[in-house]
């Protein structure tokens, strides 16, 4: 296969990547946007705008890198949900405009198979496999049975993790986004101080919940006058929020996984979204893979949030099972992935 074109704006990040055919990196380029820190969160005007300023410069600029001519692409992918609608639009818009000059094919890909297909690139890992997709706006637990083939196992009842992290580096007064400045003041603190709660412990199944602990956060801080929370003590917070989300995360990945080997036979977990580049996250998912006898992967740091190398990949795997999509197909903000409209013809 020729190489293929990806891009990815589906939220604050503009991305775009050139992959050979055989999925090698010729070209990756992550533009994290800057314009949302003073408000707290992402905006998405700002967002959409962003991406249609600094997008046609990034992809020529990738092109060039990668040595590629538009004429020499095999396809181009963009990411087309879920996420943002005003991102969607501009990135596959522009998509679909190299598409139509070139007269090749285009597909529209969801968003969170690019981040569960990311270990077939870097591990040519086969399917099936278990796949915690822990991001700013999804939590779920899904098994990996085929290409467009997604069983969600469970997923969380209230916020997703990533979100939890973000509120809880608001809480403690940190930048934005929040999951990583949280990771880092949590590295000085003591994660034994407080005792924070573990929602969902040992419960059936594998559904996730984060707004209690969030809660139990903000409830703690409050009890800081004025709120001056010492540094030492939003360390402490901080480490003892990482670590109870890290317990439950491993708790919820056992059940799933002693499900899983039931019904496939498989032992392989993958951890894939911004939240993967947890070390604590990562270590406790590791030990919980070990304990049951699974193997586990993480994808590395640059892959693990969102990036255009994993969307351009989801293209090639799509494009060499034949399913390609139509310029007409629409952007969506929602998109689960266990709906018919993500099956690919045996
Ligand atoms: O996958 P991603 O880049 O975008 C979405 O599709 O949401 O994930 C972004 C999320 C944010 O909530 C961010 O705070 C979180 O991943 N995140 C982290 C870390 N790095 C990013 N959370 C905890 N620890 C980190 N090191
Ligand atoms: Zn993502």
């Amino acid at each position: 296969m020729r190489p293929v074109l990806g891009i990815e704006s589906s939220c604050d990040e503009t991305a775009v990547a050139v992959l050979a055919g055989d999925g090698t990196v010729l070209a990756e380029a992550v533009l994290s946007q800057a314009g949302h820190a003073a408000f707290g969160g992402v905006v998405p005007e700002i967002a959409a705008r962003a991406h249609l300023a600094h997008l046609p410069r990034m992809v020529g600029a990738a092109m060039a890198q990668a040595g590629v001519g538009y004429g020499e692409l095999g396809g181009v992918a963009a990411s087309s949900g879920p996420g943002l609608i005003g991102g969607l639009i501009v990135g596959s818009g522009f998509a679909k405009g190299v598409a139509l000059a070139g007269g090749i094919p285009f597909v529209g890909v969801n968003h969170l198979e690019a981040h569960l297909l990311t270990p077939r690139l870097t591990d040519g890992l086969a399917f099936p496999y278990l796949a915690l997709l822990l991001s700013g706006g999804h939590c779920q637990c899904v098994a990996v049975e085929g290409l467009g083939r997604y069983r969600r196992l469970g997923g969380t009842i209230d916020d997703a993790v990533g979100e939890a992290f973000d509120k809880v580096g608001k809480l403690l007064g940190l930048g934005w986004p929040g999951g990583p400045a949280v990771e880092g003041l949590a590295a000085r603190g003591d994660a034994g101080r407080f005792t924070l709660p573990r929602p969902l412990l040992g419960r059936e199944g594998c559904d996730f919940s984060f707004s209690g602990l969030k809660t139990a956060v903000a409830q703690l801080v409050a009890t800081y006058p004025d709120g001056a929370l010492p540094v030492r003590d939003a360390a402490d917070i901080a480490a003892g929020f990482q670590r109870a989300v890290a317990e439950v995360l491993a708790d919820r990945a056992r059940h799933a996984m002693t499900r899983f080997a039931a019904q496939h036979g498989a032992t392989v977990l993958v951890v894939a979204g911004g939240v993967a580049a947890n070390q604590s996250v990562r270590a406790a998912l590791t030990a919980a893979a070990d304990a049951v006898r699974f193997g586990f992967l993480a994808p590395p740091l640059r892959l693990c949030g969102d990036n255009a190398v994993m969307v351009a990949w989801a293209g090639i795997e799509r494009l060499r099972a034949g399913a390609a999509d139509g310029l007409e197909q629409a952007p969506r903000p929602r998109w689960p992935l266990d709906g018919a409209d993500m099956a690919v013809a045996a």
